[in-house]
């Protein structure tokens, strides 16, 4: 996400813990780094201010409140009129969908079976809590701030495929491969800071070059053809 940033010269200020920020060490001249927890309001309130944009990783792990700490904070703390963009998923539900803006999204009985049966069990073990997720979109979707949330599929590594496609509403058949690479949902993240009609919405995305969004592609194609 730093790459894309720098890359579009974009001026960046990553905040990280203490333990993470060797794994920066590639961009330090380049990026102010802040060490400490994303749920901090202090270290959130000093690394937003004056950024015109935020993007904010919501991470799912642990019970207490990690992604709604995080996203209430930079809520508060954005200056008014910033661009906030922020990310959702968990790879554990083998779909990273599970929040809903609207009610409007089509759950395969695999994904609701998953919450169903890990979801307590990952709370119980302390892992992670799904619901904190969950909270810290809802608080964003109710926000009047120019928010975006993008919600992750499934995740691979490898080289960037493009600009991943997205749907309002899990179901949608372009969405059916589940699959995007780590990069391109990076990439995704920051092109959102330029495309004003993803204000106010919660897409959820896929890898421009997996079978679904290709078939999607070709039947798109064809229907501007006829
Ligand atoms: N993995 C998937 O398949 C998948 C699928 C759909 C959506 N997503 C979404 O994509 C985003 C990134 O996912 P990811 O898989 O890259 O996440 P990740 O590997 O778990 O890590 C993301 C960041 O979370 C922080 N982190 C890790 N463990 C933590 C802990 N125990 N407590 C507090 N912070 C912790 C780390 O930040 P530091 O820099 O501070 O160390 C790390 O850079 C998330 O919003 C996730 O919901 C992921």
């Amino acid at each position: 996400m730093v790459q894309h940033a720098l890359d579009r010269d974009h001026e960046v200020v990553g905040v990280c813990r203490e333990k993470s920020v060797g794994k920066l060490d590639a961009f330090k001249d380049r990026i102010i780094i802040i060490p400490g927890k994303t749920n901090d309001r202090e270290v959130i309130k000093r690394a937003v201010a004056g950024c015109d944009a935020v993007l904010t990783v919501l991470v799912p792990w642990g019970v207490r409140g990690y992604a709604t700490g995080t996203a209430q904070a930079v809520l508060d703390y954005a200056q008014p009129g910033a661009r906030l963009v922020f990310s959702c998923g968990w790879l554990v539900f083998s779909c990273g969908w599970h929040i809903t803006r609207d009610g409007q999204d089509l759950y395969s009985w695999r994904l609701r079976a998953a919450a169903k049966v890990l979801g307590p069990l990952m709370r119980l073990l302390r892992v992670a809590d799904i619901g904190d997720q969950v909270k810290a979109c809802r608080r964003v979707f109710a926000s009047d701030t120019r928010w975006t949330v993008v919600r992750g599929s499934d995740l691979e590594e490898g080289e960037s495929q493009g600009l991943p496609v997205w749907s309002r509403h899990v179901g949608d058949p372009v969405l059916e491969s589940n699959l995007t690479r780590r990069v391109d949902f990076a990439l995704f993240m920051v092109a959102a800071l330029e495309d004003d009609a993803l204000v106010h919405e919660a897409p959820a995305i896929v890898g421009c070059g997996t079978p679904s969004a290709l078939a999607h592609a070709a039947a798109s194609e064809g229907a501007g053809n006829r």
